[in-house]
């Protein structure tokens, strides 16, 4: 089995960490957030997977190449010389995609949820049509794109910003299409969402197979301590074994095993500690992530943050209200951070009482 990974994209909304880093190389949890998705597709059986690269490919193609060899599946890169959104990318790939009859996978690089391939591979050979996409539910459809079908799954519609509720079922980002679809998709920059799923639901080709369990779109910082929550809490279920224990520890932790943690913490719940770390005595830390080889002071107190690779944040800091720091940023001592987005290389001497932007 083959799938195609998105993974073309600027990242905007998850600055000032894709300043850094490609935004699938972002670990999330302490992994690549691709590697959630390479490791799920190997596990059904998936062994040639192609990377749909444009932005920043050659970092990508460096890290992932070995990580990709010890997994046994084979990555092949797509490189685009212009971005071509999420369809075109499909048609870029089409010779390789072409020589089997076999249905491929498709999928966003920046969507975390309990990988449903089998389940969507078997749904998919039952309807016998060209297309499955897997949907979830939201609490606010008016927000979306929401998708209409019947009872067996057969899409009717894709409706935009629904002011009256039609569904509640939104478009997860991960689908499976027969190699026919390609007729349907042109070379150039083109939305499988706005262009291509459209025509394929009113030709009766396109279902819909609704995703058990937790979904999110890490793809902005307030979304990814959202996502972090979710993920950590169905790791509590599956396999509690990976989670922190210990004194000062409260609810769902992860801590690489290399992080270096100090007396008397409060750490939890929800917090994911990176490799390389170094949490100093008496901080507490909540609902935050803190990237590799970033260190934290003495009494620093952090709640709703992402701390970038190999920043430092100082002694007696209070961070909050979704900040994040871009890499390699210091925070000096004693200061008040609130809702900042510190792009990278920043030294703040400063408090930042309301949320913005820090240049
Ligand atoms: P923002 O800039 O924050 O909107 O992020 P993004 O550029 O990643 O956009 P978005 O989250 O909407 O993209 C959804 C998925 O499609 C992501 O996995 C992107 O990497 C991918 N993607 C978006 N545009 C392109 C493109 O032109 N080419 C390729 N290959 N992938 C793309
Ligand atoms: P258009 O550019 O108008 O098409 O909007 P968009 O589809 O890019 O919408 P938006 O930026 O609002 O959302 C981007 C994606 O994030 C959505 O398609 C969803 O996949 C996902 N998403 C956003 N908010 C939530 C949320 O509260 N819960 C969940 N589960 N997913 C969300």
């Amino acid at each position: 089995l083959r799938a195609l990974i998105l993974v073309g994209g600027y990242g905007t909304r998850l600055r000032p960490l894709t300043l850094s880093r490609p935004k699938p190389l972002v670990e999330f949890a302490n992994k690549p957030m691709l590697m959630h998705q390479i490791e799920a597709l190997v596990e059904s059986n998936v062994t040639e997977i192609i990377l749909a690269v444009s932005y920043r490919a050659e970092e990508m193609e460096k890290e992932l190449t070995a990580e990709a060899e010890k997994l046994g599946v084979s990555l092949i890169f797509s490189h685009e010389n212009e971005p071509l959104g999420t369809a075109g990318p499909i048609a870029l790939a089409r010779k390789i995609l072409m020589t089997s009859d076999e249905p491929f996978y498709v999928l966003n690089s920046d969507i975390i949820c309990d990988f449903p391939f089998k389940q969507l591979l078997e749904f998919h050979k039952k309807h016998r049509k060209e297309g499955t996409i897997v949907v979830t539910k939201v609490e606010e459809p008016s927000k979306y794109g929401v998708v209409v079908y019947e009872e067996d799954g057969k899409i009717e519609s894709f409706i935009e910003k629904p002011q009256e509720f039609v569904s509640n079922k939104i478009n997860a980002g991960i689908y499976i299409l027969n190699p026919s679809v390609l007729n349907r998709i042109e070379l150039r920059p083109m939305s499988i969402e706005k262009e291509v799923f459209p025509g394929m639901a009113k030709d009766g080709q396109l279902y819909a197979m609704e995703l058990p369990g937790f979904w999110m779109d890490v793809g902005q910082p307030k979304d990814f301590l959202t996502g972090m929550c979710l993920y950590l809490a169905s790791l509590r279920e599956k396999s509690p074994e990976k989670l922190y224990t210990g004194e000062g520890v409260v609810g769902n932790v992860l801590v690489d095993p290399t992080a270096k943690i100090g007396k008397d913490c409060r750490i939890g719940p929800n917090v994911t500690i990176g490799p390389g770390v170094t949490l100093a005595d008496g901080c507490c830390i909540k609902r935050s992530t803190l990237l590799k080889c970033s260190t934290v002071k003495e009494h620093a107190w952090l709640d709703g943050c992402i701390v970038g690779w190999r920043s430092v944040v100082g002694r007696w800091v209070r961070m909050e209200g979704i900040t994040v720091l871009g890499e390699d940023v210091i925070v000096k001592d004693e200061l008040y951070i609130n809702g900042g987005q510190v792009l990278p290389h920043k030294s703040i001497a400063t408090s930042v009482p309301e949320p913005q932007i820090i240049m």
